[in-house]
């Protein structure tokens, strides 16, 4: 990947990702993504902010030979995650006098994952500054983004703060600020809502925080760079806010046709109604699409057939993660069918104690849905509207 200049001595120097297509082996990156590392040269100190997945590690080496660095002083590690920090023992390879700046809980992580020798870190504490010379750091510790030990680092002088995961977004583009504001705010959403979403009420604190900084651009470790903060801060303050939205979430899988039906007389039902609907069909969807529709959804419906006497797996799979993933859902449903038996709506239902749901109506059909069952799923969609109506 290109250098590229942001300010004055300040460069973008990561690696983007084109072809990678999943994150953690479970998270679809439809668009790719970048590993963004920033140097710094203040007029006595150079300071690289994290690195890059190993995977990329040449390209952050060439571009520090090309930029003619001949040692760098700080390493900041916002973040021990290895897509940023696997490549420290590298550049402390190559660059012997430099010091790992971090906080103290990093700093054991990075240990434990990297073996970085303690004699390597310098420990700072929330508010710390370092001094480049003419360029001043300021760390700000935001645990539980979506790790224990994050951190942001701000550049007071140039009002950038670095954000590493937070408001980053998986998006591979040639752009080195935000351009197509309406691809980036899909890519931050469902990157919110794949790995922020649990962590909401610590996102709350962090932004509270932030909003009392002069901040000129924000530099993800993600993505593209904002030049208008605002932009991204807003959208966050909107996922994270207690609202949620007049839209019913159905993920669902049909072996025979029984759910399918059930679930287009249950979404025609709900279009009538005037309600949002967003059904996935978990044998096609990608699960990062479910998580962005989870991130404002009041209402959750999880439609399923019987198989061995439970839900089916791929229903299992998804209730699974919309229970890790803690959206502010109100509202939750089960609908499905069998033929001879078994707890399915109870299984599903029991696998939502995460969420803070007020459980619905069920409906429950033996075998193909009858004119009986129909009728059940319109007092289903009755009921739902009556929830909304009252959120307002
Ligand atoms: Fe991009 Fe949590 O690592």
């Amino acid at each position: 990947m290109a250098i590229r200049k942001i300010k004055a001595d300040i460069f973008s120097i990561g690696a983007i990702d084109w072809d990678r297509k999943l994150f953690d082996e479970l998270i679809p990156l439809p668009d790719g993504t970048s590993y963004n590392s920033y140097l710094i040269k203040g007029s006595k100190k150079i300071a690289l902010i994290d690195t890059v997945d190993p995977e990329k590690e040449d390209i952050l080496i060439d571009n520090l030979e090309k930029l003619e660095i001949k040692n760098i002083n700080y390493i900041i590690a916002n973040h021990a995650e290895q897509d940023h920090s696997g490549t420290i023992p590298k550049i402390l390879e190559l660059y012997p006098n430099a010091k790992v700046v971090t906080n103290q809980k990093c700093k054991t992580m990075l240990m434990d994952l990297l073996s970085i020798p303690e004699e390597k870190f310098i420990v700072i504490n929330d508010g710390d500054t370092i001094s480049l010379g003419d360029k001043t750091l300021k760390f700000i510790l935001a645990p539980w983004v979506h790790w224990p030990e994050t951190m942001f680092t701000y550049l007071k002088e140039d009002k950038i703060l670095f954000t590493c995961d937070f408001l980053g977004s998986h998006f591979a583009t040639s752009e080195l600020f935000v351009k197509d504001e309406a691809k980036v705010y899909e890519s931050a959403k469902r990157y919110y809502a794949e790995i922020m979403m649990p962590f909401r009420n610590n996102i709350k604190k962090h932004i509270e925080k932030i909003s009392n900084l002069d901040i000129e651009i924000i530099a993800p470790s993600h993505g593209p760079i904002y030049s208008k903060p605002e932009f991204i801060i807003d959208a966050y303050k909107d996922w994270i806010s207690d609202d949620v939205k007049n839209e019913v979430v159905i993920p669902y899988v049909s072996m025979h046709g029984s759910v399918e039906k059930m679930v287009n007389y249950l979404v025609s039902c709900l279009i009538e109604k005037g309600i949002t609907v967003k059904p996935f069909n978990l044998t096609k969807t990608d699960i990062g699409e479910l998580a962005i529709s989870l991130v404002d959804a009041a209402t959750i419906v999880i439609a399923s057939p019987t198989v061995l006497v439970g839900p089916h797996p791929a229903i299992v799979s998804a209730t699974y993660l919309a229970n890790a993933l803690r959206p502010k859902t109100k509202f939750a449903s089960v609908i499905g069918s069998y033929e001879w038996g078994g707890r399915m709506i109870e299984q599903i239902s029991g696998m939502l104690s995460n969420l803070k749901v007020e459980l619905l109506s069920t409906v429950l059909v033996k075998g193909h849905p009858k004119k009986s069952d129909f009728k059940s799923l319109e007092k289903l969609a009755d009921e739902i509207l009556e929830k909304h109506k009252r959120l307002k």
